[in-house]
């Protein structure tokens, strides 16, 4: 994934680009480049590290002014992250620049054809094999909007491209296939960027694209049009966010940031979700309730953070529905034969809801007649608009890279959907649901009370920074949440680290627990005593072979108090909603590791 940023109007285009890419840097910060028009000629540098390093380089050697340019944070897959391989790119004679977001698939071949024309290229990327063919186009034809129809037809896989041309100042040409890209329609100016956060901070008023189409901005206009060139129009819509929530806002990271956001997440997440009558409505579902009495079988696909919120859910609904849920990841799902009929439910729950993994999968499902509905953080993002039905999650921008408040509201969004098939289905009485909803409006305070205890967590992280491993363990809903717990680790603190289902530690992983490894023990609520109990013996088994036990339990449990080196209160609450507390702890105990570590969260 990486950041984009286009712009054309009359202020200075470098400011305007490289404020674009600092808000979308999450996206991607191995390497950073703008491109500008000015004068008849491309000026451009590009350098790989943070986008500071680019900025550096470019107060030291002004670029001349120019109200017409692209920017690009990335993240390599072509490629080392090295200043050569950094975007923009140039065709052969420096006519044309291009960013791209993506996957070329056929870049080999298209490259072989190129090298054999006499091309040379400076890069490893899949990228520059389209900027050449780009400029050939457009020595062709004279026509950047039309070169870049010509040559996406051209490219297999999923690409955002944005490119400029130097015998075209007032100009900026973009496409896409399967990759993000909006625009944002200003006052005698305009913007394309990744997402809405490249602009932000100058317009609200936005639209979206279809696959497959270019869209051409000036500073008055903007022009949409297919691979084939016939005209097309955009979806206009107005982002209800506003620069604040682009920003760290006295956070070091955006991720603890969201962390702490969580309680306002979670209860926006649940507005306006019951009818005077106390029914359960999930407005933009589209999904109609004779769809959902059919609906047989359950299978959820997401990738990462997503899919243990996919696990969640699981738990949930064939309690509450007793429909069969299997939880699969996209990048599985996709690549196998799996059975599904008209009566199965598609559900892909995606925060960014670009996910390609994700989106193909559904894509799958589709052709197969299944009903597909989407989970998503990303109003007007391409999952949802290919899904046949959506609950929107009411997270606001997610910009820390690993996923934290957007998480926490696609669990509420599941227990959402759970409840409202079990309305529909009839498998619950209408006041038992009505109680559980009560229960998760109380969620907001729960998670503020565990905040509440962030400096404790952060004690217990500067105990571990010589730790070079860390095992997680649950049980029932609290097994997936060891899973996030363990990958919240690997991805922000580069630390070894492991979930297991607690019931599985003497199958093989109880081989790992070795003197002071710290285990991390998610304590499900005593109410339920037989999974109470086995955690409570599995931790018992784990810190006779030398393992120091961090326990996360609700308030008032003290049976486990003697098996607990450290202990984190978690309010008391029903197992199946505890994901919602449980996961809080250690979401702020990785990103403490992390900053202790001198990690770029
Ligand atoms: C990963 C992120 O790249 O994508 C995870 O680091 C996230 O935090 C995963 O859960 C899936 O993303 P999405 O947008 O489909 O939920």
């Amino acid at each position: 994934m990486c950041g984009i940023v286009g712009y054309v109007g009359s202020q200075q285009a470098r400011d305007v680009v490289v404020e674009g890419l600092r808000r979308l840097e999450y996206r991607g910060y191995d390497s950073a480049g703008v491109a500008l028009v000015a004068d008849g000629r491309i000026a451009h540098d590009k350098r790989a590290g943070k986008l500071a390093n680019l900025e550096k380089a470019l107060d030291e050697r002004a670029l001349p002014a120019a109200t017409t340019g692209i920017g690009h944070t990335r993240w390599a897959t072509h490629g080392a992250p090295n200043d050569p391989n950094a975007h923009p790119h140039l065709g052969r004679h420096g006519r044309v620049a291009l960013v791209h977001n993506g996957i070329i698939e056929n870049f080999a071949a298209l490259r072989a054809e190129l090298e054999a024309s006499g091309h040379e290229l400076r890069s490893e990327t899949d990228t520059e094999v389209a900027a050449h063919l780009l400029e050939l186009e457009v020595e062709r034809t004279g026509d950047l909007t039309t070169a870049m129809q010509v040559v996406c037809c051209r490219l297999e896989g999923a690409f955002t491209l944005v490119a400029v041309d130097s015998r075209d100042p007032d100009g900026v040409v973009a496409a896409r296939r399967n990759s993000p890209l909006v625009v944002g329609i200003g006052q005698g100016e305009n913007f394309l960027g990744s997402d809405v956060a490249a602009f932000i901070g100058h317009t609200r008023e936005a639209m979206e694209l279809d696959q497959d189409q270019v869209v051409t901005i000036t500073a008055d206009g903007v022009s949409v049009s297919g691979f084939d060139g016939a005209p097309a129009e955009g979806r206009r819509y107005h982002v209800d966010w506003d620069l604040t929530a682009a920003e760290k806002d006295g956070h070091d990271w955006f991720m603890r940031k969201e962390i702490f956001e969580q309680p306002r997440a979670v209860a926006d997440s649940l507005l306006g979700r019951r009818t005077p009558e106390g029914l359960l409505q999930l407005d933009e579902m589209r999904l109609s309730d004779g769809d959902l009495r059919d609906i047989d079988k359950i299978i959820i696909i997401a990738a990462g953070t997503s899919f243990y919120a996919g696990m969640v859910a699981k738990y949930a609904i064939e309690h509450w529905t007793r429909i069969p849920v299997e939880v699969e990841l996209a990048s599985e799902f996709r690549y196998r034969d799996p059975i599904l009929t008209r009566s199965t439910l598609v559900v892909a729950i995606s925060q960014s809801g670009e996910t390609a993994d994700t989106l193909q999968a559904i894509r799958h499902a589709r052709v197969q007649r299944s009903k597909v509905l989407a989970i998503c953080n990303s109003n007007g993002s391409t999952i949802p608009r290919e899904s046949d039905g959506v609950i929107y999650t009411h997270a606001g921008p997610e910009i820390g890279v690993a996923s934290t408040k957007g998480y926490l509201t696609q669990l509420v969004a599941c227990y959402l959907l759970a409840l409202y098939l079990a309305q529909v289905k009839g498998t619950r009485f209408g006041d038992e649901i009505g109680q559980v909803i009560d229960q998760l409006e109380q969620m907001p305070d729960h998670i503020a009370s565990v905040l509440a205890q962030s400096e404790e967590v952060y004690a217990l992280a500067r105990e571990h920074v010589e730790t070079r491993s860390v095992l997680f363990l649950g049980r029932h809903a609290g097994y997936p949440v060891a899973l996030e717990g363990a990958l919240k680790l690997k991805e922000i603190a580069y630390l070894h680290a492991e979930g297991f289902a607690a019931g599985e530690l003497k199958h093989g992983p109880i081989a790992l627990i070795e003197e002071g490894l710290p285990v991390l023990c998610i304590v499900p609520p005593q109410g339920r005593d037989f999974l109470h109990d086995k955690m409570v013996s599995g931790i018992q088994e784990v810190r006779a072979r030398g393992a120091r036990t961090i326990c996360l339990a609700e308030e008032g449990d003290e049976s486990i108090t003697p098996y607990a080196d450290a202990l984190v209160r978690l309010p008391q609450v029903p197992v199946l909603l505890q994901p919602l507390v449980a996961v809080v702890p250690l979401q702020l105990f990785a990103c403490e590791l992390a900053t202790l570590l001198g990690h770029d969260v």
